[in-house]
């Protein structure tokens, strides 16, 4: 991870870089891994109709994430640079790093919405710990946890606080052997304990209705939002459009294989959310639950499974210490493209950096937090006075989370192919490693990030603004 011992001495000449290969591919797993895949995923399925969301989900992870993803970490990497610097040292042009400052601001604004679901992961850490949510045995029981939890106007704001907190301390001055160590750990330990729901929840009467939610296509709910929620799905997951693969990139050294690397991250990443996506099906169709639940989804399904499992409570600890993980390695990495910028840029110092804008993400995070039920002008409804008739968490999910990173993702493919140029991107791909994959592999890659990204994102972006279907 980052070597914070000789970056703080002096930042601009020694930015860091990650103690080792596993370093480097583990931070960025932990990147992608994360609220996204456990959180995000199920309930845009829910709202995407089922199996069809998943089919055009898997599609954009292949012909878009990949190629994005391998995109990214080669500018970061042949830059080391952040977003805005890497524009600014491989691409000529005044445009360009605004693209950059562009994933800056994102970063911000994913963060700040971010923080309050993984505060809520807290709270429910904390519901298991003191024995509350062993009363949550269906849907409605733990429907009513739910709402009585978050409408509250106080703790979610603390927690969402006490997350940014925590992300502050590790970006501030901890990553490298601390959140290296544990990732290696507790990715795997996630991995197991997520196969391990997914075999109790698959074996839950009416399981297979899920798994077949989860994989049957039903074509006649296809419609633009549901293709730009799978495309915003696949980016956010992976963490691409706004330049958290640049700066992660920009800390690998040349030992890095950015192929393999690229492809392992993507594999998990994707691998992760199909998991998910077999706990919660199943649970959901077993327990009855409201599969519109939106952003609570998940906290009112997962705890009914925990209670059908032997020692649930300790299942549902693990589970919860286990996601709030997930998503810290996430947080950190959204804070450090925001911090990398005001370090490499504006000559901040880490500490000054981290404090400020974490700070500041708090301040913004405040009326997500307040979205569900505490302020009803703020949780959609007839109150509301928010546009869409979408609370305010979910407005800044899809303005950040699906179209800033989808305009990101485009304009990064046309910088890197049309600008940088694909013989440049491809030997900065391989830099110091013999081509793993020769002939064909360099080739589609090369044209999905010069043509088939570019006039794919910008299509569904046309036909959405054409057609004002925005959410
Ligand atoms: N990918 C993370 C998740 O799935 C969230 C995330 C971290 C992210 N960094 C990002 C999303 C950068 C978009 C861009 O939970």
């Amino acid at each position: 991870m980052i070597n914070m011992a000789s970056s703080q001495l002096n930042e601009n000449i020694d930015r860091g870089q990650w103690t080792g290969r596993i370093g480097f591919i583990l931070a960025a797993a932990g990147s992608a891994i994360g609220l996204g895949n456990i959180w995000r995923f199920p309930y845009s399925v829910a709202e995407g109709g089922g199996g069809l969301f998943v089919i055009i989900y898997l599609f954009f992870v292949l012909v878009i994430g990949l190629p994005v993803l391998l995109a990214e970490l080669s500018l970061g990497r042949a830059s080391q640079r952040n977003p805005v610097g890497a524009f600014k040292a491989m691409i000529p042009g005044k445009f360009w790093p605004y693209v950059g400052g562009l994933g800056v601001l994102t970063g911000g604004g994913i963060l700040a919405f971010y923080s309050v679901i993984a505060g809520w992961t807290l709270g429910y850490l904390g519901k298991s710990v003191s024995g509350t949510l062993s009363q949550a045995v269906d849907g409605e029981s733990s429907g009513q946890i739910f709402s009585s939890f978050v409408a509250d106007p106080t703790w979610p704001v603390i927690l969402s606080g006490i997350f940014l907190l925590i992300t502050f301390f590790v970006v501030r001055g901890g990553v490298a052997k601390g959140i290296e160590r544990a990732t290696t750990l507790l990715m795997p330990a996630l991995f197991v304990l997520l196969l391990a729901l997914a075999v109790r929840a698959l074996t839950l009467p009416n399981g297979m209705e899920g798994l077949i939610y989860l994989f049957t296509p039903d074509w006649s709910k296809l419609s633009l939002n549901v293709v730009m929620g799978a495309l915003g799905q696949a980016l956010f997951s992976l963490s691409l459009g706004m330049g958290a693969m640049i700066t992660y990139g920009s800390y690998a050294s040349k030992k890095e294989n950015l192929w393999k690397s690229g492809i392992f991250i993507a594999t998990a990443d994707t691998g992760i959310a199909l998991l998910a996506g077999l706990i919660i099906f199943p649970t959901l169709f077993f327990a009855s639950a409201d599969p519109q639940a939106g952003p609570g989804l998940v906290f009112v399904v997962l705890p009914t499974i925990f209670n059908q499992m032997p020692f649930g409570s300790v299942v549902a600890m693990a589970f919860f210490s286990l996601l709030g993980i997930a998503a810290l390695t996430s947080t950190v990495s959204l804070l450090e493209v925001v911090v990398s910028y005001f370090v490499d840029e504006k000559g901040w110092s880490r500490h000054t950096a981290s404090i400020t804008i974490a700070g500041a993400c708090f301040l913004l995070a405040i009326p997500s937090a307040l979205a569900f039920g505490a302020s009803p002008q703020l949780s959609g409804g007839d109150d509301s006075i928010l546009p869409f008739g979408l609370d305010f968490l979910s407005l800044n999910n899809n303005i950040w989370g699906n179209y800033s990173l989808s305009i990101g993702a485009f304009l990064i493919c046309v910088g890197v192919a049309w600008f940088w140029g694909i013989p440049k991107f491809l030997s900065a791909l391989e830099d110091g490693h013999s081509q793993i994959f020769p002939m064909p592999g360099r080739q589609i890659v090369g044209l999905l990030v010069k043509i088939i990204c570019p006039l794919a994102v910008l299509t569904v972006l046309i036909f959405i603004i054409a057609t004002g279907n925005y959410f």
